[in-house]
């Protein structure tokens, strides 16, 4: 299998010494992604050549016991074989572990004289990486500041810190915590991470969208007449209802990567590929959406159901749910781009956990042939539908109409297909890979910044807020179906062809 050729497109000098600092090391994400991903990256060439990786986190472990945990992560995808053993050997002397707790001043005074007998002579750059509840970010980021681990002058080499989901709960809560984080690390050291943008068919999107002659003709509201994406999973809470309890799917994954797969789509071609350029164009295209009304949306919440041949729980009865929660684990809402492109187009972004089907996409569809000059066979005259398949089975497909082949006419609808797995033989990096390289080469483009944060809670704040305080029962559907039925109802309000992928047996069972 060919390995994509990254390193020629890498911008960073494999001279100047990296220490990467991971807070929070003993987690699930940094054991599961985080160290993967750098190990992928190093296995590719693509790490400096002189580079540290230091664990901080409360559980009390040796180096040894921390390198272990990792390497029960760490796969040869790159470099498959022996070699792949040296590597990993290689990849974990890099490691050394600190425990410590997030609010005391001493632990930071010890992680930075970790840091010091690592690299006492010279200046390095940085990467600090919160691998941690949000709540703990500024604690943390002043305890860095404080301790004197975050550069301050340029010859010191750069300083760069990386957060996860949920920047706040809210319109307000997300500003404060902006401004909060910003007296310790500016917005230009700040990477703000979307992890679905770092997904290759995401990050495929702007490519189709503006090197391809073809698309950008009809890519607008004379042709298309809806555009529906969707996130399913089939999974329940997987034991994070302490978090989701508190955030539920809309902040969870819609306002976030649904929502930028909404940008995405929706944008204008940007001047050049410079962050700031795409990021500008994100964030109009953002602003040209108003808030989602209730009237345009249904929440639901999973009950007791079966799915392959298990018998699920219902989020009521999951552990740590409160039993009256009201909180949602599906939302399908209907968004309006008033702008010159999009205006009466209905971009349809619906997201649940728990249903019968694990699957994410993107589906333009497209508006329906004026004049049938094929008689009764023009009754299966199909509209076109343009499917952007972002995972599993990353890959796209055009539905379009054709001649049955045989005698006489008859209408056919078939798909050009292009799936990745088939078409291109190299090993597709993980979402992670590709954001660390970008952090490293200091590329934010994909990256959210502050003003487009904003404008993606404005989207969804009111919403939030009436369901909140008006207490809005979420409907309810069964674990494995594919959500509640009043959500047909809204895609049927906006003429969106929802596309059920579960036979209608799967759906009652
Ligand atoms: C996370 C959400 O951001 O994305 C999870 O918090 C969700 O609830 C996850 O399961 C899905 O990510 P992926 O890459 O597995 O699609």
């Amino acid at each position: 299998m060919k390995v994509l050729e990254k390193d020629k497109r890498t911008s960073i000098n494999r001279d100047e010494p990296l220490c990467i600092i991971v807070i929070g090391a003993s987690g699930d994400l940094a054991i599961r992604k985080i160290f993967p991903a750098l190990f992928s990256l190093f296995c590719q060439d693509l790490l400096p050549k002189d580079f540290h990786i230091v664990g901080f986190a409360r559980t009390t472990m040796s180096d040894e016991a921390f390198r272990e945990r990792v390497n029960t992560k760490l796969t040869c995808r790159y470099v498959p074989g022996e070699r792949c053993d040296q590597l990993m050997a290689a990849f974990l002397e890099r490691f050394s572990y600190l425990s410590g707790n997030y609010d005391d001043s001493e632990s930071f005074k010890q992680l930075y004289q970790k840091l010091d007998s690592l690299d006492a002579s010279r200046q390095e750059n940085r990467l600090f990486y919160m691998s941690i509840p949000p709540f703990l970010f500024l604690d943390v980021a002043h305890a860095l500041a404080d301790a004197g681990l975050v550069h301050r002058k340029d010859s010191e080499g750069w300083s760069r810190v990386v957060i996860e989901k949920p920047f706040g709960s809210d319109r307000n809560s997300s500003d404060e915590l902006t401004e909060s984080m910003g007296k310790v690390f500016t917005e230009e050291q700040t990477y703000r991470i979307d992890h679905y943008l770092g997904k290759e068919v995401i990050q495929n999107l702007m490519v189709l969208r503006f090197a391809n002659l073809i698309f950008d003709p009809i890519w607008n509201r004379a042709h298309i007449e809806s555009v529906h994406i969707s996130w399913m999973e089939d999974l329940g809470l997987e034991g994070r209802a302490g978090y989701f309890e508190d955030y539920g799917i809309i902040r969870d994954v819609m306002q976030n990567h649904l929502l930028q797969m909404v940008a995405l789509v929706a944008m204008e071609q940007p001047l050049s590929l410079h962050s700031q350029h795409v990021r500008d164009e994100k964030v109009k295209a953002l602003r040209a959406i108003p808030p989602l009304k209730l009237s345009d949306m249904v929440v639901g919440q999973y009950s007791a159901g079966a799915h392959k041949g298990r018998q699920h729980f219902g989020y009521l009865e999951e552990d740590g749910v409160n039993s009256e929660s009201i909180t949602p684990t599906y939302a399908c809402g209907v968004l309006h781009v008033r702008n010159r492109r999009w205006d009466g187009v209905p971009f349809m972004v619906q997201a649940g956990k728990a249903l019968g089907d694990n699957k994410t996409e993107i589906r333009i569809q497209f508006r329906s042939v004026p004049g049938n000059i094929f008689g009764k066979a023009g009754k299966a005259l199909g509209n076109n539908e343009l499917v952007i398949r972002v995972q599993p089975d990353a890959g796209m497909s055009l539905r379009i109409t054709n001649k049955a082949p045989g005698l006489g006419i008859a209408l056919l609808e078939s798909d050009l297909d292009l799936r990745y797995d088939a078409a291109f033989k190299v090993v597709i990096p993980d979402a992670y890979e590709s954001l660390l390289l970008d952090v490293v080469e200091g590329d934010k483009s994909l990256f959210i910044r502050s003003d487009e944060l904003e404008a993606a809670w404005d989207i969804f704040t009111p919403a939030l807020h009436q369901l909140e305080t008006e207490q809005i029962k979420p409907e309810a559907y069964p674990f494995g179906s594919s959500g509640p039925q009043v959500a047909k109802a809204l895609a049927s309000r906006y003429n969106i062809r929802c596309q059920s992928t579960l036979k209608p047996e799967e759906e009652a069972e």
